[in-house]
């Protein structure tokens, strides 16, 4: 008998979405093709020599334990000198017991959404904002509100008015997700003032705020803004950082700081998901941090992403048509292109596969898939020649759209 599988599996597992834009991203693989598309740090910024010098040292001191199952909070070793360097380079004030490891901030996106998230519930967070956390909350049925995105990171006052409505309804949101700093898509971050006025509404109207920092290391230019779990003297805060971007994704190790009875919760549901994080990968983090290479590193890889930035924007420069607008990050891994209103990314999308290069579709990252002319661009990734090279075609593509769109007026209906 055929298992009919369609009984069998869960409702919440129906409702997980294979992403469309990943699986078209798989088809550039090939050696000529040019994706400017994935969110993938330069593999040249991996520390190899360095990773291979830490394992010697566990190999040396450590191996028995590194291969033995861990605690499922994380090492102390590492959660100790996480602390150490939160306290030092982000004014969190932290001790090891604040910290839990997971593997990778997906897992604690996954943590946020398991326990906070029932059917029918309301969180935040702005429009455009991470597709990966868009997956995570979706299987959980709550509703989004998304507020949209201005140049501060956040537009304070649309979310203002909009707590209010909701509060007139009786709905009060769980929470408010964000990537404060160096945003994943748009490269924007958000103001210490706003950083402020978001924490004193999260107090007013009592929702926690997900404060997801992978890039915060990553900044070019300009001074570093305190994170928001810094000014949180109250635990409405749930920090998560990770290692993926200044150490290797590959070891799949992030870290949450958070209140002891957020804490106690995602430890309890990490049992019951993955047991621990990978233990080898975190005496490898803990030595590559103790032997003072993760600041050294961070260094080196802020100044080539800043090279690759200005390589991507000299090309846009150079190669874009009038009209199309970018941002410009002062940190990160990403821009976020506007296009003219008449053109779609989505339906133009094909035509750049054609050209052999591609980008993220700009209304992967709204949560109700509105806005359809913008997309994201990776600099991080490739290296400079194809970066010139991915966006010469790529304006190739968009100028000969913008000479085909025979009626500029009409615009496409949102979430086309
Ligand atoms: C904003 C954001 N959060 C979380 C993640 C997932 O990170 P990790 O590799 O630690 O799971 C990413 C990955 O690109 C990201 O951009």
């Amino acid at each position: 008998m055929v298992v009919n599988y369609d009984r069998l599996f869960s409702k919440r597992s129906k409702l997980l979405k294979s992403s469309e834009i990943r699986e078209l991203l798989k088809l550039t693989q090939s050696d000529d093709f040019i994706s400017l598309g994935g969110g993938l740090p330069n593999p040249q910024a991996f520390p190899v020599d360095i990773i291979r010098e830490c394992i010697n040292k566990i190999f040396e001191s450590n191996i028995l334990n590194a291969l033995q199952y861990g605690t499922t909070e994380g090492l102390s070793l590492l959660r100790r000198v996480i602390a150490e360097r939160m306290k030092k380079e982000k004014n969190i004030d932290c001790e090891m017991h604040d910290i839990i490891i997971t593997s990778g901030a997906q897992q604690a996106l996954s943590f946020v959404a398991f326990n906070f998230l029932d059917a029918g519930d309301t969180y935040m967070t702005s429009a455009p904002t991470y597709l990966g956390a868009i997956q995570a909350f979706h299987a959980y049925e709550a509703n989004c509100e998304a507020i949209p995105l201005n140049h501060d990171g956040i537009n304070i006052d649309a979310l203002r008015r909009n707590l209010k409505r909701l509060h007139r309804t009786g709905i009060i949101p769980k929470f408010y997700y964000t990537v404060a700093t160096f945003q994943n898509p748009s490269g924007e971050t958000i103001s210490l003032e706003n950083r402020k006025a978001l924490l004193e509404l999260a107090s007013e109207y009592d929702f926690l705020i997900v404060e997801d920092d992978p890039y915060g290391d990553l900044i070019f230019e300009g001074d570093p803004i305190p994170p928001i779990k810094s000014l949180d003297k109250k635990g409405r805060v749930i920090y998560i950082s990770s290692f993926s971007k200044i150490l290797a994704p590959g070891f799949r190790l992030a870290w949450v700081i958070a209140s002891e009875e957020v804490l106690n919760k995602f430890t309890l549901t990490k049992q019951s998901m993955d047991l621990c994080t990978n233990v080898f990968s975190q005496y490898v983090a803990y030595e590559y941090i103790k032997g003072g290479y993760l600041d050294r590193h961070i260094k080196h890889i802020r100044e080539l992403y800043k090279h690759k930035r200005d390589v991507m924007l000299q090309a846009l420069e150079e190669y874009f048509p009038e009209g199309v607008k970018w941002t410009v990050p002062k940190g990160g891994m990403f821009l976020w292109v506007t296009l003219p209103k008449y053109i779609n990314t989505r339906l133009m999308f094909k035509k750049a596969l054609a050209k052999k290069v591609a980008y993220v579709v700009g209304d992967a990252f709204y949560p109700d898939g509105s806005n359809y002319n913008s997309m994201r661009l990776n600099f991080s990734y490739s290296d400079d020649e194809v970066i010139r090279e991915g966006i010469k075609r790529l304006a190739d593509v968009i100028k000969e759209e913008m000479a085909s769109s025979a009626d500029k007026e009409t615009y496409y209906a949102e979430g086309v």
